[in-house]
């Protein structure tokens, strides 16, 4: 793994953006896996600018989502289908048919799982996954124990994710699914490139983990230490904070 920590956290979100927008330029008909969550906010944000101000073109581009609650719709405000047409489709020329988010709604979730699985096989695979950190050191939805050779699946969510992610849902955590689709973890290491980034002291401990420790699937983004290329960028609050990884003289 390759490890760059940057200024701040809206400095680690740019090089993200930057990271992602050179390899849509190298490649425009480039296969993105996609993330949510807070952390990615800055990234579409700053993924939206590079697109007003240069022309970055995303009309061959094939996004894929890692994950999505099970029992929501699109037009659920707490989907990430909602997420993504607010942080990022709207804003940028995907083509509709180009974006796939996994279906929460449908009504037979396992065959939806192998169908996404299809899908991405038929898109070529993945070019570049972006990815965010869960406090359980989830990437995705995989929860531990996440097993390192897992395809696209449906699981139960930690509960520590559910108080995590509550605020965007008006009913707060009761209101959060028990349960998610998720690309496995064999699907997110099948991916030729990774970018894991991780910003925020509440993320230092767990990211310690990822790092620094055993690759285990009780901490499922360790399993990225066996991918031959990730990037990871981290904010110092991550790198750096209570339990973090680095010590500011190393
Ligand atoms: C959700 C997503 C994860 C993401 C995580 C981090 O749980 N399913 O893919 O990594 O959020 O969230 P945040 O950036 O809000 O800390």
């Amino acid at each position: 793994m390759e490890i760059a920590i940057l200024d701040n956290a809206d400095k680690a979100a740019a090089r993200a953006a930057e990271h992602i927008a050179q390899a849509l330029a190298a490649r425009p008909a480039l296969v993105l896996g996609l993330a949510t969550g807070r952390t990615m906010e800055a990234v579409y944000r700053h993924l939206v600018r590079i697109h007003r101000e240069t022309g970055l073109d995303f009309s061959r581009c094939r996004t894929f989502n890692l994950d999505e609650y099970l029992g929501l719709g699109p037009d659920h405000p707490g989907s990430y289908h909602r997420y993504m047409e607010e942080h990022l489709f709207r804003h940028v020329n995907l083509r509709p048919g180009n974006t796939h988010l996994p279906d929460g709604a449908a009504p037979d979730p396992e065959a939806e799982c192998r169908d996404y699985e299809r899908r991405i096989r038929e898109a070529g695979g993945i070019d570049l996954q972006l990815l965010g950190l869960g406090v359980t050191g989830h990437i995705g939805f995989n929860e531990p124990p996440a097993p390192f050779d897992a395809p696209t699946r449906v699981v139960d969510l930690d509960p520590r994710t559910r108080a995590q992610n509550a605020g965007v849902f008006p009913g707060g955590f009761d209101a959060v699914p028990r349960r998610a689709l998720t690309m496995g973890v064999g699907t997110i290491l099948a991916a030729r490139s990774c970018l894991l980034l991780v910003t925020g002291a509440s993320k230092a401990p767990i990211l310690q983990d990822v790092l620094r420790g055993p690759a285990s699937p009780a901490v499922p983004a360790s399993a990225l230490q066996r991918h031959p290329r990730c990037l990871v960028l981290a904010d110092p609050d991550a790198a750096w904070g209570a339990g973090g990884a680095w010590r500011r003289e190393a």
